[in-house]
């Protein structure tokens, strides 16, 4: 399947002409020869970027989604040291990492008691219901003097 096919940057650098020009953009190697005179953004942008990585140029211009899936289109390989999800479909190729799995994380305590949050919510409370009794009750105080 030629989304298998591994190539190295400097196998990728040498197709940098208008006749055969690579890039690539997310770890995709592709072959944009034929796409070069439909690019709306011009043929010359294309070939300054080929040979090379274009995954930030690409980027920065901000392609659209549909411009994002015709990307697959001229896919000839990937990148070594990245991986295509399996089923392919529009996930971005991701860097191969040498690491077995996630590593576990702790999150700290921050040190504050348990019983704070009891604190934090019944004062409030408390110190209104006060208030509201006293002003009941002096309320009441002036109504029977
Ligand atoms: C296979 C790779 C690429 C495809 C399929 C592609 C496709 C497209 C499409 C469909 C558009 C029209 C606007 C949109 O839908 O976003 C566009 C515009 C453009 N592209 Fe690309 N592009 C590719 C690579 C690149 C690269 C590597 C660069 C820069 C080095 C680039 C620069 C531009 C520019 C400057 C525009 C015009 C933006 C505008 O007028 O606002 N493209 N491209």
């Amino acid at each position: 399947m030629a989304e298998k096919r591994v190539f190295t940057l400097s196998q990728v650098a040498q197709h940098k002409s208008k006749k055969d020009c690579w890039f690539v953009i997310n770890g995709r190697v592709l072959n944009v020869t034929k796409f070069l005179e439909e690019h709306p953004g011009g043929e010359e942008v294309l070939i300054e970027s080929a040979g090379k990585d274009a995954t930030k140029d690409f980027e920065v211009i901000g392609h659209s989604k549909a411009a994002q899936n015709m990307l697959l289109k001229y896919q000839v390989g990937v990148l070594q040291g990245f991986k295509i999800p399996e089923g392919d479909s529009m996930d971005v190729a991701y860097k191969e990492s040498k690491d077995e799995g996630m590593t576990a994380f702790v999150v700290e305590d921050d040190g504050v008691p348990k019983h704070s949050a009891f604190i934090d919510f019944f004062v409030p409370l408390l110190v209104a219901g006060f208030f509201f009794g006293y002003r009941y009750l002096s309320t009441v105080a002036q109504i029977t003097n």
